[in-house]
């Protein structure tokens, strides 16, 4: 079967993935899924590649994205929302492929704020959403997914602060199983989250998985940086900081970087 099959077999959603366009190879599943978005293509949509050559990651990174080892999605969202609440599907993004991952592999993780995914303080999953307006209003969402399922080892540098579910469980996962349990939490936690269009409703859930919550956190601004306490989210997704002073910061996703003062998470 091919993994497109063996994904449709696994589904038991009502929208998301219900369409799949599979590539052996392809540029970024997130340019694939915008194109296919222009073009109409209906929320839900999974783009799914077992290679990329242009993997993309947030702030400008590069995505290594070999054949084989990587789930590497993108699902299309049509949020009908104000532009300025969209960042909170990433953090809802973030609760699917905590949960996709849990149910497909048993392993336990957290969720390193606004949207990596951690197991025993290393990255596992990436998510890198992007949003494309058309007269001031957002005409469509991608929300892009990149999880390390299956690698053996990772480039020196990074081998401090990435790994993959083998690596933490053990265990070979299917990559099927993955894809489909995502998309299976991805229409549950978005379905909660557009009866509001913030995170009212998913904000408890994600701080008991947020790892940095109580602990010292350096905030890395542009002015400069920062330390507090990190104490959660507030319903629009951003990161309340205690300082040292007691003054309470809402930090906001995209301007600022968060690291544990002891490491990266
Ligand atoms: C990050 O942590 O920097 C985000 C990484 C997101 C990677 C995924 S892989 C599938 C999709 N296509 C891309 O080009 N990027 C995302």
């Amino acid at each position: 079967m091919t993994l497109k099959e063996e994904i449709s077999c696994l589904l038991d959603t009502c929208w998301a993935g219900r369409e799949i366009v599979y590539e052996e190879r392809t540029g970024s599943t997130n340019d694939r899924a915008g194109e296919l978005a222009r073009r109409g293509a209906l929320e839900g949509t999974l783009v799914i590649a077992d290679a990329q050559d242009a993997g993309r990651g947030r702030r400008g990174r590069i995505w290594i994205s070999p054949p084989g080892a990587g789930l590497f999605m993108s699902v299309i969202l049509r949020p009908d929302t104000e532009p300025s609440r969209i960042s909170m599907v990433t953090l809802a993004a973030a609760m699917a492929v905590r949960e996709g991952i849990r149910k497909a592999s048993g392993l336990e993780t957290l969720i390193k704020w606004p949207n990596d995914i951690v197991a025993h303080g290393k990255k596992i999953c990436g998510i890198l959403t992007e949003m494309h307006m058309e007269k001031g209003a957002a005409a469509y969402v991608v929300t892009g997914i990149g999880v390390n399922v299956n690698a053996e080892t990772f480039p020196a540098a990074l081998s401090e602060r990435a790994s993959s579910v083998y690596l933490e469980t053990g265990r070979k996962v299917s990559r099927a199983e993955i894809a489909a349990a995502v998309c299976g939490e991805l229409e549950d936690v978005y379905e909660i989250f557009r009866r509001t269009w913030d995170l009212s409703e998913l904000r408890d859930q994600y701080n008991n998985w947020l790892v940095s919550r109580g602990r010292r956190v350096r905030v890395l601004a542009s002015k400069g940086s920062w330390e507090g306490e990190a104490e959660g989210i507030d319903r629009m997704g951003r990161l309340l900081v205690r300082r040292t002073d007691g003054k309470l910061e809402r930090v906001v996703s995209g301007e600022v970087s968060v690291r544990g003062v002891y490491g990266y998470v």
